[in-house]
C-alpha cells in the first residue's frame, strides 16, 4: 500500500502527540502518585454516626507533625466546622458524605473534591497563607445548598 509522504509525516505527527498526552498523564500519576482525590477508601454512609473517623470528625496531628482532617458532608453543613489547621504544614483532608453527593471546595485555594456517600475522597493540601477561608459545597444538593458553607482557619 501507498502511502504519501505527507500523510506519513501526519500519522507520526499525530502517534506522538497520543504518546505525549497519555505520559503527562501517566508520569506524574507514576512517579509523584498524583491521581483524582475521589474513591480511596470505601465506607457504610449509613453507619457513619458508629463510624470511628467520621462520627465526630476532626483534626488530628499524627506523631510525624502531619495534620489529618476528617470531614463529613451532610445536608447542608460541614462537620466539623470551623476546622482550623497550621499554616505550612502538609494538611490531609479525608472527606465523605452522609446522605447525598455533596463538594468540598475552599475557596482560593486548590482543594478540590467530591463527597460522596459510600467513599473517602483524600487529598493533600498546604496552606502558604494564614487566613480564614469559605469552604464552598460546589455541588447541588438540595434546597439550601447554597447555605452549605464551612470555614478553614489557618494560623
Ligand atoms: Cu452540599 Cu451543595
Amino acid at each position: 500500500m501507498n502511502i504519501d509522504l505527507y500523510e506519513r509525516i501526519w500519522m507520526w505527527a499525530a502517534s506522538a502527540l497520543v504518546v505525549m498526552f497519555l505520559a503527562a498523564i501517566l508520569v506524574p500519576a507514576a512517579v509523584q502518585a498524583i491521581h483524582p482525590p475521589s474513591h480511596v477508601e470505601t465506607l457504610d454512609p449509613t453507619k457513619l454516626a458508629e463510624h470511628p473517623e467520621f462520627a465526630t470528625g476532626g483534626v488530628n496531628t499524627r506523631s510525624d507533625g502531619s495534620v489529618v482532617v476528617s470531614v463529613a458532608a451532610s445536608m447542608f453543613a460541614f462537620t466539623p466546622n470551623p476546622i482550623e489547621v497550621p499554616a505550612n504544614a502538609p494538611i490531609t483532608f479525608r472527606i465523605t458524605s452522609a446522605d447525598v453527593i455533596h463538594g468540598f471546595q475552599v475557596v482560593g485555594t486548590n482543594a478540590n473534591a467530591m463527597a460522596i456517600p459510600g467513599y473517602v475522597s483524600q487529598m493533600t493540601v498546604t496552606f502558604a497563607t494564614p487566613g480564614r477561608y469559605i469552604i464552598a459545597c460546589h455541588e447541588y444538593c438540595g434546597l439550601f445548598h447554597h447555605e452549605m458553607v464551612g470555614t478553614l482557619i489557618v494560623r
